[in-house]
C-alpha cells in the first residue's frame, strides 16, 4: 500500500530540498443546491469534501519559487520579480503569489511540492483548492496575518486575473470555510454565512462523473453572466431598486418579459427560482424532510437543463436514469455544467445497485463508463499536524 499523500510529500520534500515543510490540506467541494446564483449575488449551499490537495511549503532563501507537482510529475519555477500568467497548473500558483505581492505582502522565495486526490475536470473545484492551499500555506510560512475571508478573496482575484475565468466566489469560499458534516449557506452579496448540519440518515450522496468536459464551458459561463446582467439592466429601468437578480421577484420579471431579448427571460427566471429552491432545501434539511430535498434537486436540474441551458446530453441522461429508481431521492448536475458530475441522493443500502445499473446504461448509451465518488463533508483548508 502506498503512503498517505501528506507523508509522500514530506518524504519527497526532504529528499529533494533537504528542508522540513509545513503541510497544508486544501479540499474540493460539492454544492448541494444554488447553482449559478453566486455571481448573481444570490445564495449557495456548498460543502468542503474529503478529497483534497496536499502541499509542502518551505522557505528557500532565494528570490525564486520552485514548485513540483506529484500528480503531473512536472516541475516549474519562476522569479518573484516577474510573474506572468502562462498556462497549466503553475498559473494558479503564480496567480496567488502575484496577488499577494500586489496587495503588499512580503512573500519571499519558497519551495512547494503538491499532490492530491480531487478528480481533475470533474467539477469538484480542484483549481479553487489549489489556489486556497497556496494562499493558506504562504500566509503561514511568511506569517502574513491574512484572515480566511481575505484569503478567499485573493483566490478569487487570482482566478479572475490569472486564470481568466470570471467565476463566482462559491468554490473558494466552500473549500476555505468548510466544516465537517455541515453545508454552508452563503449569501454571496454580504458574505454572511451559516452552517447547516447535513444528517442524511439512511441516505447518502454519491457523485457520478460523466467523464466529459466540454471545451465551451468557459465561454458559455461568461455568456450566462452577461445574459443575467442584460436582464438586470432592463429590470432596473422599471424597478430602480433591483441591483442584481437576487433582488428581483418572478412577477417583476414576468411584467417586463416582452422587453427581454431572446433567452434572457429564461436565464433570469431560473436564477430567481433557484434562490427560492435553496431556501426550501435548507428548510427540508433542517426538518429531516429528505424526500422534499430530493425533489428540489430534480427541480434544480430541470431549470439548469431547460432554462439556463448549462447541462449536456450525458448529464441529462444520468439524471433521467435515476427518475425510475425508487431508491434515488433526487439528482442533478452540479457546478458550472457542460460535463462533470451529477449529485445523487440515494438510499445507502442500494449504492451497489445504483452503481451497477447506471454504469450499464451509461456504457450502452455512450460506449464508456462513468466514475462514482463517495464523498464525506469535511473541514476547510488547514495545516496538517
Ligand atoms: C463554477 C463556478 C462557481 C459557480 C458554479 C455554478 O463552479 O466556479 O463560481 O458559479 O460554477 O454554480
Amino acid at each position: 500500500m502506498s503512503l498517505p499523500i501528506p507523508n509522500q510529500i514530506q518524504e519527497k520534500f526532504t529528499q529533494k530540498y533537504g528542508t522540513q515543510p509545513v503541510i497544508v490540506r486544501s479540499p474540493g467541494r460539492i454544492n448541494l443546491i444554488g447553482e449559478h446564483t453566486d455571481y448573481n449575488e444570490g445564495f449557495v449551499l456548498p460543502a468542503a469534501i474529503d478529497k483534497a490537495i496536499y502541499f509542502g511549503f518551505a522557505k528557500n532563501g532565494l528570490d525564486r519559487c520552485r514548485v513540483c507537482s506529484l500528480d503531473y510529475q512536472e516541475e516549474a519555477s519562476f522569479s518573484l520579480d516577474e510573474i506572468q500568467p502562462g498556462g497549466g497548473w503553475i498559473t494558479f500558483i503564480k496567480g496567488i503569489v502575484a496577488t499577494l505581492i500586489q496587495d503588499g505582502h512580503p512573500v519571499q522565495g519558497f519551495d512547494c511540492i503538491f499532490g492530491g486526490d480531487i478528480p481533475i475536470g470533474a467539477g469538484l473545484s480542484s483549481s479553487a483548492a489549489l489556489e486556497n492551499g497556496v494562499g493558506f500555506g504562504l500566509n503561514a510560512l511568511f506569517a502574513l496575518g491574512i484572515d480566511r475571508l481575505d484569503l478567499v478573496k485573493i483566490s478569487l482575484k487570482a482566478e479572475h486575473e490569472f486564470a481568466g475565468v470570471k467565476c463566482g466566489i462559491m468554490d473558494m469560499f466552500a473549500s476555505m470555510m468548510g466544516k465537517q458534516d455541515s453545508a454552508i449557506r452563503l449569501d454571496c452579496r454580504s458574505l454572511e454565512y451559516e452552517y447547516f448540519p447535513v444528517n442524511l440518515g439512511d441516505c447518502q450522496f454519491l457523485l457520478c462523473d460523466t467523464q466529459v468536459s466540454h471545451s465551451l464551458a468557459d465561454s458559455a459561463y461568461n455568456t450566462r453572466r452577461e445574459e443575467c446582467q442584460t436582464g438586470v439592466d432592463i429590470l432596473q429601468q422599471h424597478y430602480p431598486e433591483i441591483n442584481s437578480l437576487r433582488d428581483a421577484g418572478i412577477y417583476q420579471l414576468a411584467h417586463i418579459k416582452d422587453l427581454l431579448p431572446g433567452k434572457v427571460y429564461h436565464r433570469c427566471a431560473y436564477v430567481i427560482q433557484e434562490n427560492q429552491r435553496l431556501f426550501a432545501a435548507c428548510d427540508a434539511l433542517e426538518n429531516g424532510k429528505l424526500e422534499n430535498f430530493g425533489r428540489l434537486l430534480y427541480a434544480s436540474h430541470e431549470g439548469l437543463s431547460k432554462s439556463y441551458e448549462v447541462s449536456c446530453t450525458e448529464l441529462d441522461f444520468l439524471v433521467e436514469q435515476t427518475e425510475s429508481m425508487d431508491f434515488v431521492l433526487g439528482a442533478r448536475m452540479m457546478g458550472g455544467g457542460f460535463g462533470g458530475c451529477t449529485l445523487n441522493l440515494i438510499k445507502k443500502q442500494e449504492k451497489e445497485t445504483f452503481i451497477a445499473e447506471i454504469s450499464a446504461s451509461y456504457l450502452r448509451e455512450f460506449g464508456r463508463s462513468p466514475k462514482f465518488y463517495e464523498v464525506q463533508i469535511e473541514d476547510g483548508t488547514s495545516i496538517c499536524e
